[in-house]
């Protein structure tokens, strides 16, 4: 009899403890930005150096390759202004991180940067063609869903059918809006350099570079409904 009591008590604790245990939950990559020295000073016009490390608790870490590459964003805006700063990381920085994500995800990257042509013309270019012409969303949807070369030369982009238009309708918009933006630059991958910009004749004193990179997990099953995303910036002052 005492036994069964014990038991039960047992199991009872046991239980409660249980059903207080929270659901299991995908955690936030952390993620990280290295310059040399990591200095918060840089001059005009330097070529500067740059690693992103990543871990994240379901999908690895990037020290073991575990991380895909592509999927690590980095974006570089000049900020004349040192004061604006914060507000740009607050406000304009996030809109950006779903449509890059979403570019790295889907391979975009490894034919195309933003600034200089890879094997497909850069996204500035792009958007310097057709940011006038009426029918452009139109016409890149097709072109990406479909494939087809031609009009860049003679590398040939692949059919990508299983894309959503919706999406690709998204992303191209998001081009065509940001692609002539000088200040901002965007790269995937865990390294890479950047230019900075020559001195403007003005000797503007206060302009400094905001460095932000971001990466979505894959959630607690390697897809990505529960996604979750990590970020670190870094401002660099100019002198
Ligand atoms: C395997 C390489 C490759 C991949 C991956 C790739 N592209 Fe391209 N892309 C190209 C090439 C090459 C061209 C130039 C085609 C031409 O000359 O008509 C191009 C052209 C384009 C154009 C301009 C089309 C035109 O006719 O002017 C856009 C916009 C574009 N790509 C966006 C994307 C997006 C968005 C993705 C990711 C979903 C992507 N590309 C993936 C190689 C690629």
């Amino acid at each position: 009899m005492a036994n069964k009591a014990l038991t039960c008590l047992i199991l009872g604790s046991w239980l409660w403890l249980f059903s207080g245990l929270p659901i299991q939950e995908n955690t936030a990559p952390k993620v990280k930005i290295h310059v040399p020295n990591n200095n918060n000073s840089i001059s005009w016009n330097r070529v500067v150096p740059y690693r992103i490390t990543v871990s994240d608790l379901e999908d690895g870490s990037s020290a073991y390759d575990e991380i895909a590459m592509n999927e690590v964003i980095l974006t570089i805006k000049y900020v004349p202004d040192a004061t604006k700063a914060n507000d740009f990381l607050a406000t304009e920085a996030k809109k950006n991180w779903d449509t890059l994500s979403w570019m790295g995800r889907n391979a975009c990257f490894t034919c195309h940067r933003a600034k200089d042509k890879l094997i497909g013309p850069s996204f500035s270019e792009i958007a310097k063609r057709y940011s006038e012409r009426p029918d452009s969303v139109l016409f890149l949807v097709q072109k990406i869903m479909n494939g087809g070369k031609g009009n860049w030369g003679e590398q040939i982009m692949p059919a990508q059918p299983h894309l959503q238009p919706e999406q690709v309708e998204g992303v191209i918009k998001w081009i065509l809006r940001n692609g002539k933006a000088e200040d901002l630059n965007y790269f995937s991958g865990l390294e890479g350099a950047f230019r900075t910009r020559a001195k403007p004749a003005d000797g503007a004193k206060n302009g400094l570079y905001v460095l932000q990179a971001h990466y979505l997990d894959h959630g607690l099953k390697g897809n990505s409904p529960d996604g979750k995303l990590g970020s670190d910036s870094l401002f660099l002052r100019l002198d």
